[in-house]
């Protein structure tokens, strides 16, 4: 099999004709002439530059697989050009002729990434051998690209399906908590979504956007360590079974710290969102600028939503009345910047308004019906 063939040229696909490109850089002319006549015996496409600036204004117009360069030319000599390539034709392959048989020169050539070198006088088959190497190389660091690329895409596609089992395993556990407190049927949902919106009103990063969705989705896992008899009671809760109910943000923070490491910010929701802004909240007695922005955002998100949804013993609020409520709470309850994202997230209808406010029946809506 000849050299010609093992050498996929992938940047004269497109044309009709299929041999690959090889640029002769040299400032003697003659010595062009002969490297030409070498190269196009040996099946290339040559074309010729007589300095390495018309060697980069020869590549501009089409690019080459290999390039055989001369060091000692005017303006940019054979170094330089070869710098250039390697920045802006890495797929090239360069050889470099010298007249010195300067080893150092050498060494400075392969560092700068030259793929071989010849000195001149070179012998016929001493060219066609050190080209055909060099394509040899060229094409195996080709494919080698081309399956680092391949693996790259495969790990990313793997780390994406691993990802979204993750999520689906954390969303069983939010199911699992709906289906204990049938009346937060879509509340983690709703909230997730109110939160969203206050989070792109006052602009947050997308960093925090997306663990303010997933945060809110599972603020209130811990619930799922509260008795269903207090969970479900239809009235107001003693001050015990309050104390009880109120233990969910650091219940679901244990369980989820172990599994959301790289989401702090969702932790931060889980743990945090029954603070208050005065410093009144549980369960650290956080205040102001100490919560976590996330936590200030979900803890409107969910009062909104907590609000204006129905319970067995209680109709759901207005809009109108429950944003009313938040404006009276700003500065006491809640953080007064997200209030105002809120209401105007709200005014500008940035999220459906829930016709999910109807419960899901269960076997306990004939009560909520
Ligand atoms: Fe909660």
């Amino acid at each position: 099999m000849s050299t010609i063939s093992l050498v996929r040229d992938t940047m004269s696909e497109s044309s009709a004709d299929t041999r690959p490109r090889c640029l002769i850089v040299d400032d003697e002319a003659p010595l062009r002439a002969v490297l030409r006549r070498i190269l196009e015996q040996q099946g290339f496409h040559c074309r010729d530059a007589a300095s390495g600036v018309d060697a980069v204004v020869a590549l501009e117009q089409e690019p080459a697989s290999l390039v055989l360069s001369d060091y000692h030319m005017p303006e940019m000599d054979g170094v330089e050009l070869l710098r250039t390539i390697r920045d802006r034709w890495p797929d090239t392959a360069v050889v470099m002729v010298t007249a010195v048989s300067d080893v150092e020169l050498a060494v400075q050539c392969l560092a700068n990434g030259a793929m071989d070198y010849v000195t001149k006088p070179f012998r016929v088959e001493e060219i066609r051998g050190r080209v055909g190497q060099a394509l040899e190389k060229r094409e195996l660091l080709l494919e080698n690209k081309t399956y680092r690329e391949n693996l790259e895409a495969r790990v990313q596609a793997q780390a994406r399906a691993y990802e979204e089992l993750f999520l689906a395993s954390l969303q069983s556990l939010a199911d699992a908590l709906e289906v204990k407190d049938p009346y937060t049927w879509g509340h983690s949902v709703r909230v997730g979504r109110y939160a969203m919106a206050i989070a792109i009103e006052l602009g947050l990063d997308e960093q925090h956007l997306v663990q303010i969705e997933l945060g809110s989705r599972l603020h209130d896992i811990g619930k799922i360590g509260v008795r269903e008899t207090v969970l479900n009671k239809d009235g107001p809760l003693t001050d015990e079974e309050y104390h009880h109910v109120m233990e969910h943000p650091v219940i679901g923070w244990r369980i989820l710290s172990p599994l959301l490491r790289d989401a702090p910010h969702a932790l931060s929701v889980v743990r945090s969102h029954h603070e208050r802004y005065d410093g009144r909240g549980a369960p650290d007695h956080l205040a102001g600028d100490n919560i976590p922005i996330e936590a200030r955002v979900a803890a409107v998100a969910d009062s909104f939503d907590a609000m204006t949804s129905g319970r067995p013993y209680r109709a759901g609020m207005a809009v109108d009345d429950a944003m009313a409520e938040l404006e009276r709470c700003a500065g006491s309850q809640f953080d007064p910047e997200c209030v105002q994202a809120f209401k105007r997230a709200l005014a500008a209808r940035a999220f459906p308004l829930p016709d999910s406010f109807v419960r899901r029946p269960t076997s306990r809506s004939a009560v909520a019906a």
